[in-house]
């Protein structure tokens, strides 16, 4: 019990550090590095109904690619492409469920 909290509590600030270095990475230069976007240029993150409602809507996103915005297919690993979306759907007040590597990979296929 006390070792499942932990395994969380860890994995939690794992999102935390590392998803915010990934967004800052990949993101951030479009996105800013508050989710806040560039008005009518670069949506907002921050709030996003598409960004709180389901981690797999996001994920399609970032696989396929959205208007302007690349596909990070390929050139993110699946694990990578978790992390970050698990930081956005819970950095800047959003609050969502985590998304896997593994249901990222069978997005992909
Ligand atoms: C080159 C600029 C650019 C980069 C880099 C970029 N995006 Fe985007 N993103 C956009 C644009 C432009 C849109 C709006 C596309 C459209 O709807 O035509 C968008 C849309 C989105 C949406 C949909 C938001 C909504 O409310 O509809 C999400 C989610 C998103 N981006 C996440 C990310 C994440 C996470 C990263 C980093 C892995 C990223 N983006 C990197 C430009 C970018």
């Amino acid at each position: 019990m006390l070792a499942i909290l932990f395994a969380s509590v860890t994995s939690f600030v794992a999102v935390a550090e590392n998803g915010e270095q990934l967004f800052l990475e990949n993101c951030a230069e479009c996105h800013q590095a508050d989710g806040n976007g560039l008005a009518n240029i670069y949506p907002a993150l921050a709030g996003s109904e598409v960004v709180k409602g389901s981690g797999v809507d996001v994920a399609l996103v970032l696989i396929i690619g959205r208007g302007e915005m690349p596909s990070f297919s390929g050139s993110i690993s699946d694990e990578d492409i978790a992390t970050i979306i698990n930081y956005v759907r819970n950095a800047w007040g959003n609050s969502g469920d985590f998304i896997s590597a593994k249901t990222i990979n069978s997005l992909q296929k």
